[in-house]
């Protein structure tokens, strides 16, 4: 990362909860923030907001509903046509368990929606915009998980059989695990490293106080914002690729992220359902 310009930051899901908070920890510190949201009102009205409160005025905001793909796709363009550089992206939008019995929903594209909005999108986005933080001088990818994991069943990746939002959240965060571990192969040298976090266990969010599968929060939103903050930018990280981290520690996955067979299973599948490959 150069010391003569800001680094550039991508937070997606930047319109609430841990995501806001670090888009703000970021922009007091400086940095050039891209926020993403799916309001655009919401989206605008935070991130003006942000600029007064910061001073900051390199604060930008990028609108897409990541239950899309053909937006997802759009978001990587106008990313790729406004900014010369990405240092580091954290895909961190993401839907959480309601309550035992909800209804399984389907994305714009017809994929089952904790699979679409939490891992594929962000799948997605992470490819389209790889030549952008590729041309960053050491750029870090960031992908917010969960310690909510559950394998995934190649078989019924859509959970067509035996629905619960509570297996499609953990099934979700789990590829996204995966997805991390698989892609620091491919990254191996290339100066992009790309990791997973669980960044804390039921943090003061609106994903938490809308569900009625938890007591209410445990931990406060600094918590989260602190260990996302430390692997988006510890120097002493710079080189670490391909590691889940709970927290501040580094942390060993479900077993299934340690099977190469289902890391290709799931590159090959997600290949297929975005098309991008
Ligand atoms: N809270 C916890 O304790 C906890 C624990 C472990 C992991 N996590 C992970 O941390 C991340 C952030 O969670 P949070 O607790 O901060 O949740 P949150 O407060 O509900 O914020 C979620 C963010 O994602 C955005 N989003 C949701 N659906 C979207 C869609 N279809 N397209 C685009 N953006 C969308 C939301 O936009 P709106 O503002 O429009 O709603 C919001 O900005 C998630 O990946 C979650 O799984 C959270």
């Amino acid at each position: 990362m150069s010391n003569s310009t800001p680094n550039t930051a991508l937070v997606t899901g930047a319109t609430d909860g841990l995501g806001k908070a670090t888009a703000e920890r970021l922009a007091n510190k400086g940095w050039r923030v891209l926020l993403h949201g799916r309001d655009a009102a919401k989206g605008e009205a935070v991130t003006e907001s942000l600029r007064r409160s910061s001073g900051n005025q390199q604060l930008h905001y990028f609108n897409a509903d990541l239950g899309s793909l053909a937006q997802t796709r759009a978001l990587a363009e106008a990313l790729r046509a406004a900014e010369p550089r990405l240092d580091v992206l954290v895909n961190n939008a993401g839907i959480g368990p309601r309550a035992p019995g909800a209804a399984r929903q389907l994305s714009a594209d017809g994929h089952e929606l904790f699979f679409a909005v939490n891992y594929l999108s962000g799948y997605l986005l992470t490819h389209e915009l790889l030549p952008l933080l590729q041309s960053s001088q050491a750029a870090r990818i960031i992908n917010v998980a969960s310690i909510g994991q559950q394998a995934l069943d190649f078989d019924d990746l859509m959970l067509n059989q035996d629905y619960d939002d509570m297996r499609a959240y953990r099934q979700s965060k789990l590829a996204q695990i995966l997805f991390t571990f698989d892609l620091a192969g491919q990254l191996q040298g290339s100066g992009v490293t790309v990791n997973a976090l669980h960044p804390a266990t039921l943090m003061n969010t609106a994903m938490v106080l809308n569900s009625r599968y938890f007591p209410g929060p445990m931990a406060a939103l600094e918590q989260g914002v602190d260990a996302l903050e430390h692997l988006l930018s510890a120097p002493e990280l710079a080189k670490v690729s391909g590691m889940y981290y709970d927290g501040m520690r580094p942390e060993r996955a479900n077993e299934q992220a340690y099977d190469p067979e289902a890391r290709l299973r799931l590159r090959q599948a997600s290949a297929v359902l975005t098309r991008a490959q």
